[in-house]
Parts: C-alpha cells; sequence; structure tokens
C-alpha cells in the first residue's frame, strides 16, 4: 500500500472541526480554519492568551474526554501529550473522521500541507513529513509568484483600471505584499521619483514604465498630465499601477489622483505602503514613540515656510508640545523651522536626527540639536530627500 498522502481541499463552512489542545501548535492552525468557516470546538486543559482570545471559536477548557469528537468532519490532535494524542488518534479512527496528529504525523489519518494563498489560488505542499521542506518550497513558490517569476494566470480577467500603490521608503523589500503582487500584473506602470528603481529592475520587458518625474510642466501641470494618463491607459484596457514612494497619501497627492479616476469611471485600488515618516527613522534606530518618553508624533510638510499664507501648520502648537516632529520636505527651509520651534518654547538641546536616502545604500545620519541643526544640515551638504525628526526620540542611538 503506498504511504503517499493523497491531496485534498475540504469545505469545511458550517463543519464542525474539533481541535484538541490549544498551545502554540494549535494556535498555529486555527486562523486558517477559521477562515474556512468551519465550525472550531477547542478543547484544552489550557490555552495561549492567543488561542483564549481568538475570535470565532468555541472554548472548552477541560481535559479531552472520549466522546468530544461527537460530529465531527476533522479533527486535530495537537496536545503535548502522545497519549492523549493517541487517544483522539483512536477516537477519530473508530469514528472514521479524518485526524491529523501534529506530534507524530504518520500516526494520523491525515496531514497538513504547507499552504499559502494568493490571488484566488491555494497552494499545498506535502514533503513526506519534512516540513522545513514544505514550508520552503511554499515560501519559494509564493515568492515567484509575487515577483511574477512565476505567473498565475486567473480564471477572471486580469485586475483592471488603475493601483496606486506605495512603493515604500526606499529598499525595495519595503513594499507590501499585495503591492507587490498588483505590480507583477502590471501593463503599465507610472512611477515617482522616490519610489525603488530595483523594484521596476524585475518588470517584463513588455511593461511599459513611465517615469512621472520626467513629465513636464509645472508641479499642478505635471499632476494634470499624470491624471490624464492613468485614465488614458486605463481606458486603453491596460491595467495601470501608480507606484508612489512611501504610502500614496502621505503628502503625496494620492486621494487627487483617486479623484481623477473616479470622475472618469476609472476603478481604483489603493495599496498603502509603508510611510517614510515612520520607517526611515525605525531604519535609522530612531522609534517614533517611545514608552514614557512621548505620547504624540506629527508627521509635517515644510514645502512652505513657517507664516506663508498658504501654510497650513500650526507652528507655535508644535512648539508648545513634547512629541516628536517627523519633517518632510525641510531641508531647504530648516532654518526657519528650527527658529519658530526654538521661540515657541522647545528647548534648544532637543535632539534632532537627519536621515538623508533612508532605507537605501546610500542613507547617511546627522545628528544635532534643534540649535545647531540648521548649521550642521548645510555644513554637511544635506540634500532631499531626508527626513528631519525632532524630539526626545532622537537622541537614542546616538
Ligand atoms: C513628497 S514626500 C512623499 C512622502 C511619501 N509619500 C511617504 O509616505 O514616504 C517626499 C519626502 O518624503 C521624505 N522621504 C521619502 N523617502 C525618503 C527616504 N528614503 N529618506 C529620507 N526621506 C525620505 C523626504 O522628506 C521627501 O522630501
Amino acid at each position: 500500500m503506498s504511504e503517499n498522502p493523497y491531496l485534498v481541499g475540504l469545505r469545511l463552512a458550517g463543519r464542525k472541526v474539533v481541535v484538541v489542545g490549544g498551545g502554540s501548535v494549535a494556535q498555529r492552525r486555527l486562523g486558517l480554519l477559521v477562515d474556512s468557516g468551519a465550525d472550531v470546538h477547542v478543547v484544552t486543559r489550557s490555552a495561549t492568551p492567543a488561542v483564549e482570545a481568538m475570535p470565532g471559536i468555541t472554548l472548552v477548557l477541560r481535559d479531552y474526554r472520549d466522546g468530544d469528537l461527537d460530529g465531527a468532519w476533522y479533527v486535530l490532535a495537537a496536545t503535548s501529550d502522545p497519549e492523549v494524542n493517541a487517544a483522539v488518534v483512536a477516537e477519530a479512527d473508530r469514528r472514521r473522521i479524518f485526524c491529523v496528529r501534529a506530534d507524530v504525523a504518520v500516526e494520523g489519518s491525515a496531514v497538513t500541507p504547507a499552504t499559502l494563498d494568493h490571488a484566488g489560488l491555494t497552494v499545498g505542499v506535502l514533503a513526506g513529513g519534512e516540513h522545513r521542506r514544505s514550508a520552503a518550497i511554499r515560501t519559494a513558490i509564493g515568492e515567484a509568484l509575487q515577483t511574477g517569476a512565476v505567473s498565475a494566470p486567473s480564471a477572471d480577467a486580469a485586475p483592471g483600471g488603475v493601483a496606486l500603490v506605495g512603493a515604500g521608503p526606499g529598499d525595495p523589500e519595503l513594499i507590501t505584499v499585495r503591492g507587490r503582487r498588483l505590480l507583477a500584473q502590471a501593463d503599465v506602470v507610472i512611477a515617482d521619483r522616490l519610489a525603488p528603481p530595483q523594484l521596476l529592475g524585475d518588470l517584463p520587458p513588455h511593461v511599459e514604465v513611465i517615469d512621472a518625474a520626467k513629465i513636464p510642466y509645472g508641479r499642478a501641470m505635471a499632476q494634470e498630465a499624470i491624471n490624464a494618463l492613468l485614465i488614458e491607459h486605463a481606458r486603453a484596457g491596460k491595467f495601470v499601477v501608480r507606484l508612489k514612494g512611501g504610502d500614496p497619501f502621505v503628502f503625496a497627492r494620492g486621494y487627487e489622483e483617486v479623484q481623477a479616476c473616479t470622475e472618469a469611471g476609472i476603478p481604483v485600488t489603493v495599496v498603502p505602503g509603508v510611510t517614510s515618516a515612520i520607517a526611515v527613522p525605525a531604519l535609522a534606530g530612531v522609534p517614533v514613540t517611545h514608552r514614557g518618553l512621548n505620547h504624540e508624533f506629527v508627521v509635517v510638510s515644510g514645502h512652505v515656510a513657517p507664516g506663508h499664507p498658504e501654510s497650513l501648520v500650526n507652528w507655535d502648537a508644535l512648539a508648545a508640545m513634547g512629541g516628536t516632529i517627523v519633517l518632510l520636505m525641510a531641508v531647504e527651509r530648516i532654518e526657519q523651522f528650527c527658529d519658530v520651534l526654538l521661540k515657541g518654547g522647545r528647548p534648544a538641546q532637543t535632539p534632532v536626527l537627519v536621515v538623508q536616502h533612508g532605507t537605501t545604500a546610500a542613507q547617511y545620519l546627522l545628528r544635532a540639536s534643534l540649535a545647531d541643526a540648521p548649521e550642521k544640515i548645510r555644513a554637511e551638504g544635506i540634500r532631499p530627500p531626508a527626513i528631519v525628526v525632532i524630539g526626545p526620540v532622537a537622541g537614542f542611538g546616538a
């Protein structure tokens, strides 16, 4: 008799599944079982806090006893006690219910594959009980699908319209899984200057890449030209990815693009990104909040000076607060920002961290205080893109 298991997909929605055990092994399985819509009953002497708090399960806090599998379609024996697991398998066999035994997989009548979900596909891998191997293959397939190295033609038409995708702050690994997947499906990519160029390098040759930074006209006109391009290509039936640095809505005019597409009747998908405002300080060793140091952080655009008629920033309020200020686009007017904060009462010795080209190979750090930051920034020749972090947290790692 072949020992090779037969790979199958179970439709568990509304069907009773019993998990015996409530430790970390059971915990790892519960999420997918709940997602499948199963009526999950967990019988366990004790449960991890995550299992206790898991929504959508019936938790029975007591020892397993014969009869607990009554009415079940599928069973997992996942306690730390081999005798209990053996008893669960025995009851399941008696009742002809498929049962996974977590501690000794060959003793169960079923085995759990390493799985992944990708754009409506479910991939399952079994490797004769070699869990590391099945997990590694599953992960490799997942990465290949995400990068487009393996394409998964979909029964549904390819996504249409426009996807506004946050590409993250610079390191190409900091795009989201969804962003990466949609990028791999793009026909046309309209990319910002700050979107990581490595992400574009991975695209197949037939993909048209438009560099939004090279679109002529002034700022306002260029935005109109980008909106027009998004609409034009989407109307021509192409799937257009608008790839923007960081998060597409943080000082990035992303919502104007959403509005333009919506007005033109083009469907838009928004994929948030890892914003430089948080990630650049983090990867330079500075958290934007830290218990006991600050209860607020404010992200501020420095593209207009304090007191400018178009300024929407209350600099006096920023000067009065004690928390973290994260300044974007602030290099050009840094003297004015430090000045207004000092005049408003921020202590001169407040730590300042400046990060240029954060999260990339060219990352450059400068440490200063509110009093000497402008002078140091000029002396070191800091140029955009740079983030300026002001507040007690900026002193970390100094
Ligand atoms: C127009 S804003 C766009 C912000 C972007 N949407 C985000 O969420 O990160 C551009 C500014 O973000 C900051 N920035 C973006 N990426 C950066 C990086 N890798 N290093 C330092 N600053 C960065 C700089 O202040 C830059 O001038």
